[in-house]
């Protein structure tokens, strides 16, 4: 039983999947729903901070040569000037003249194409003005049916303002990338850690874009968390197409073994020079098969000294390294891998959903490392005390390593159903026999098959099947 290649799996079963067992809720969903915001739900949560942790610990604490970094959402207004943002951080908006309502233009044409396959093209290659000029051209309509305004240029960072005043001189930014913080504090980074080059610093943490883009779950949303890394080097010792492999090869690692992504599902994309941003040499991008198509999972791009050079101008502050052996000062420059948190959550939800029909039930098959619960445990029956007696004793042992589900009701093949849906991979049970020869039957999550096992050797049996 293998995923979706054969039985693919939609984004409206896996919404519903999610709202229904509390991964994912829309936010504000009691007033209507806010558009492109999601709150994430018990399960949920614990799947987040699950893939934080393996983030951090494969990227950060398992390397001699990364550090971690935790700056502010609201950064120096500067740094956003600095770094071009204000400038280039923009998507091609349309608005119907009707109801006023704005658009992607890009994506509004891509569906367009979609429905009228007669020409191909290549959308994420085109300008601002090539897209208007098309829209023109096929006479490209608003989902409501009306016409168009010109495509132009919206800038997607949020503004906000510090104070009771909101004056240009109070205005910041929400972060649009965690990145900028790893620059603005480089040279802090420099003198407070004595690290050489090349090295890289990670952080995880929220970001924020103004997009107009629906319909795409939690894959693109306003708000967003991301995990960057700014990898510096010297241009002189290290050749940038060697580094760029190299952590090609360590996200795929991350992504294909600690997160057990089937490899089918994945693939590198080299982006054109028009879809590139402002400030990267080389970008590509692995991409995640998701059920509305191939999307970029993570992005991997030769940032130069394009950013310490901006600030260091914008600043009038050296941001330079001294090489400890040769004295000479230069601005390194960097490799960012960065990742959007809520996409790898989306893609584990994706690539573990499995339909059984012959069982009549959908599960998740998670890798063990990743279930919200690895273990439930269940009394066969509630109102028997010895059962839940019994029952609670082994839950409360087993607490002490694993993340434990418990659940007492209704009937035993309904609770493996629920937890099936969550991706719990193994549930244990108490039964009669249990009380005579202290023994507990596990159901295992994929095969559905169950067997017997003495208490006494569940720590050992356990220990192994979930390393
Ligand atoms: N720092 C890259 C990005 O935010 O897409």
């Amino acid at each position: 039983m293998t995923r979706n290649q054969t039985q693919p799996v939609s984004l409206e079963e896996i919404t519903a999947l999610a709202k229904r067992r509390g991964f994912v809720y829309q936010t504000g969903e009691i007033y209507g729903g806010l558009a492109n915001s999601y709150d994430y739900g018990p399960l949920g949560t614990e799947l987040l901070l699950t893939i934080k942790n393996l983030w951090w610990d494969y990227f950060i604490r398992r390397r001699d040569d990364m550090l971690g970094l935790d700056s502010q959402i609201m950064l120096h207004p500067q740094t956003w000037v600095a770094s071009g943002h204000v400038d280039s951080f923009t998507d091609p908006l349309v608005e119907d003249l009707v109801t006023h309502k704005r658009y992607r233009a890009d994506l509004l044409i891509e569906d367009y194409f979609k429905k009228n396959p007669q020409e191909q093209l290549v959308i994420a290659d085109l300008s601002t003005k090539e897209l208007a000029d098309l829209i023109d051209k096929y006479q490209i309509k608003s989902p409501d049916g009306n016409p168009l305004s010109k495509a132009q240029d919206f800038n997607i960072l949020f503004e906000t303002a510090i104070g009771a005043v909101s004056d240009k001189k109070s205005r910041v930014y929400l972060r649009g990338e965690t990145a900028q913080g790893i620059f603005t504090n480089f040279k802090q980074i420099l003198n407070s850690n004595r690290q050489k080059l090349p090295f890289g610093v990670g952080q995880i943490g929220k970001s924020f874009r103004n997009e107009i883009t629906t319909g795409q779950f939690v894959f693109r949303t306003l708000e967003f968390e991301q995990a960057e890394i700014e990898y510096f080097f010297d241009p002189e010792q290290n050749n940038w197409q060697d580094l760029f492999r190299d952590w090609q090869n360590y996200v795929w690692d991350f992504v294909t073994k600690v997160l057990g992504i089937d490899e089918n599902n994945l693939r590198w994309r080299r982006h054109t020079d028009q879809e590139r941003s402002h400030y990267s040499q080389e970008t590509s991008d692995l991409e995640y098969h998701y059920p509305f198509g191939w999307k970029e999972l993570c992005g991997i791009a030769y940032r130069t000294d394009y950013d310490l050079k901006k600030h260091q101008e914008f600043s009038q502050q050296s941001l330079e390294y001294t090489d400890p052996q040769t004295g000479k000062k230069f601005l390194p420059h960097v490799i960012e891998p960065a990742m959007g948190i809520s996409r790898i959550f989306l893609m584990l939800l994706c690539d573990a959903y499995q339909k059984d029909p012959d069982r009549e039930r959908l599960l998740l098959a998670l890798k063990t490392n990743l279930a919200p619960f690895q273990l439930a445990v269940f009394p066969l029956l509630k109102n028997k005390q010895e059962l839940v007696d019994k029952a609670r004793d082994v839950y409360q042992q087993l607490r002490q390593k694993y993340q434990v589900a418990w659940d007492d009701r209704g009937n035993i093949g309904k609770r493996y159903l629920a937890q099936d849906e969550i991706g719990t991979p193994f549930c244990l049970t108490i039964d009669f026999t249990t009380l005579e020869n202290d023994t507990v039957t596990i159901r295992h999550r994929d095969s559905a098959q169950q067997e017997r096992l003495a208490i006494s050797e569940l720590d050992n049996y356990l220990a192994s099947m979930l390393a």
